[in-house]
């Protein structure tokens, strides 16, 4: 069984169909990049993933439970499936320490005392241990970015969905952040993630899906994706996206 299984699904805001039809299964342990135009619907199908958006018709399902805006698991489905979106939203009246314990403790999933060795593990995670008691305006776009990762990672999360996480931040600031995002990879962490990162999509995707107009257009391996696109869409996309 994958562990995201989506299948038909249509998501509408009032009469604008967003989402038409769309099917895809991600398998435990890959990465899965989503590429596609502004407004082809990217971010709405992340956040249909994560039951931040209910969907109309069709079914998601996250290891094996189904995904349902009002469903009764929906803190739990939370803490199995994280994400980090392009603004990164620290609190910035709370150390970084706190910043990443405080979701685990108030669900209790770590006592006080653990909490600690917790921001500890999940900084280091992200190479940056060395700030556990910073402000976040003490750090750059790239390390709030990589406090933001490691603040999911705090609540193993079997699913991680990236929502363009670099497009905010400074150009020299974007390979840090992609850098963990490849370990994450390495590791094993299954995780879909919306990029403009032609290179990254190209050399750490399991498999790419290229959205258009709310559908998935054509999906396959990178390798075959952008080598030997099927459709002129993708080509002129492809085509549009080579400066990167
Ligand atoms: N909350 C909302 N209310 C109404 N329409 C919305 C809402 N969110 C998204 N849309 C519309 O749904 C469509 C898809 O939006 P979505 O944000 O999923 O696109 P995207 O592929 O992520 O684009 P981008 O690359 O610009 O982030 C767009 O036409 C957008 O205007
Ligand atoms: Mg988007």
């Amino acid at each position: 069984m994958a562990l995201v299984e989506i299948n038909n699904v249509h998501k509408s805001f009032g009469a604008v169909e967003v989402l038409k039809d769309v099917s895809l299964s991600v398998e435990e342990g890959e990465i899965v990049t989503i590429i596609g135009r502004s407004g082809s619907g990217k971010s709405t199908l992340l956040r249909c993933i994560n039951a931040l958006e209910p969907i109309n018709s069709g079914r998601i399902t996250i290891e094996g439970q189904q995904v349902a805006a009002g469903m009764r698991n929906l803190k739990e489905l939370r803490q199995r499936v994280g994400i980090v979106f392009q603004a990164f939203n620290l609190f910035p009246h709370l150390k970084v320490e706190r910043n990443i314990t405080l979701a685990p403790t108030l669900t209790g999933r770590v006592s006080k005392r653990e909490a600690r060795a917790l921001a500890l593990e999940c900084l280091t995670k992200v190479g940056l241990a060395e700030k556990i008691d910073a402000f976040p305006e003490q750090l750059s776009g790239g390390q709030q970015q990589r406090v933001a990762i490691a603040r999911c990672l705090a609540m193993r999360p079997h699913l991680m969905l990236f929502d363009e996480v670099t497009s905010a931040l400074d150009p020299e600031l974007v390979g840090e952040v992609l850098k963990v995002m490849e370990d994450m990879a390495r590791q094993g962490m299954t995780m879909i993630l919306v990029t403009h990162e032609m290179n990254f999509a190209r050399n750490v995707a399991s498999k790419i899906v290229f959205m258009h107009q709310g559908r998935v257009w054509e999906e396959g391996p990178p390798s075959k994706l952008f080598t030997n696109p099927q459709t002129p869409e993708l080509k002129a996309f492809i085509g549009s996206t080579r400066h990167n």
